[in-house]
């Protein structure tokens, strides 16, 4: 019972690869390295190649005996997908479809989804349940819950039967406490590695987009979760269909907000020195403040967060400090 994750040798994919191995499954590795890195990968069979390659995954599965599949492959920069649409309906959307074809036909009925926040666009309420009401503000966040409907209807086929959990993440941070797998700052707009960034390269410029919205220091406010408890979340979420659970959507996030300037402030505590910033004016769709209701992950995976802010940053420092070009480490 091999588990097959697609995008595996990303920043998420490889944090979950790691916490598959560490828990005693086998795992393979399907990702084009286009956005990933063949170092993060660790302890397992990387396969380079696409996801929309149909022959291929055919023969993975064969090979392998694959009985599910984690499909974290997809680009994921919200700005990107407003210049270049198209790229990413095909990549993130198209590809996925062509997987799943070959996936129905090798019989494989386990699915885990890396879905997102956005879907939700700019919430009406905080925390966020799985109930309200989607509004993708992107056409990433559309590709995202186009997945998620695409995979409702395939747990309703009457033919063969494949049951998945969307997992909707909030913002993904941090490294691994081993500091052997990290974020790539280069190819992340995420507000940690920015400000990891602003503390470690003496020319980088952090904007902070707006100081006037209405939460107590003025500054957008999100649910910052650790990249080793999402990884946990995946595991869980795998032992969940592994033992007979039925389709579901989930929110992955702590539960808790945190604002921009206190995300700041605990990085300048770790660094033991300023963060230079400057505000900028608003960015269009930001919304004010988003973070989870948590409640169905604890009660359908058993699942729930148990790392703290101060490990995310402490974690990104020791990281990027270290790695300050990514998987090429700091002579
Ligand atoms: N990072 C976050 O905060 C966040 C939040 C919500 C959702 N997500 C989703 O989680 C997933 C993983 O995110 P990440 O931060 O690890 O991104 P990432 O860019 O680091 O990893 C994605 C990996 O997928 C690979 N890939 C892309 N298209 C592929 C294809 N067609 N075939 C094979 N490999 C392909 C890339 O090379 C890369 O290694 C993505 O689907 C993303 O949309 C991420």
């Amino acid at each position: 019972m091999t588990v097959l994750v697609t995008g595996g040798a990303g920043y998420i994919g490889a944090h979950t690869v790691r916490a598959l191995r560490d828990s005693g499954k086998k795992v393979v590795v399907l990702d084009t390295l286009e956005r990933g890195n063949r170092e993060a990968v660790i302890d397992a069979e990387l396969i380079i190649g696409d996801v929309a390659d149909q022959s291929l995954v055919a023969k993975i599965c064969r090979e392998n005996g694959i009985s599910s599949v984690i499909h974290f492959a997809a680009y994921k920069a919200v700005g990107e997908s407003m210049v270049e649409p198209e790229k990413y309906w095909s990549n993130n959307v198209a590809a996925t479809e062509k997987m799943l074809d070959v996936l129905t036909d090798q019989r494989v009925d386990k699915f885990v989804f890396s879905s997102s926040a956005a879907v939700y666009g700019t919430p009406s309420s905080t925390p966020v349940t799985e109930n309200d009401p989607t509004n993708p503000e992107s056409v990433y966040a559309e590709t995202k819950l186009a997945v998620e409907k695409l995979l409702g209807s395939l747990s309703q086929n009457t033919g063969h039967r494949l049951r998945s959990v969307s997992l909707r993440y909030f913002n993904a941070a941090g490294a691994s406490k081993d500091n052997k797998i990290g974020e790539d700052w280069s190819s992340s707009q995420n507000l940690v590695p920015r400000v990891m960034r602003a503390l470690l390269e003496k020319d980088f410029k952090l904007e902070i987009f707006g100081d006037d919205y209405p939460t107590p220091d003025g500054t957008c406010v999100r649910d910052y979760i650790h990249v080793e408890d999402l990884a946990d979340a995946h595991a869980r979420a795998l032992d969940y269909l592994d033992s007979g659970g039925e389709t579901l959507v989930c929110n992955i996030g702590t539960g808790s907000g945190t604002s921009v300037m206190q995300l700041i402030d605990l990085a300048e505590k770790i660094a033991g020195q300023k963060v230079p910033y400057r505000i900028a004016g608003r960015r269009a769709g930001d919304p004010v403040s988003v973070f989870a209701d948590v409640s169905l992950a604890e009660k359908k995976l058993g699942w729930k967060a148990t790392r703290e802010l101060s490990a995310i940053i402490e974690s990104a420092y020791n990281w990027h400090r270290t790695h300050p070009n990514g998987y090429r480490r700091k002579n």
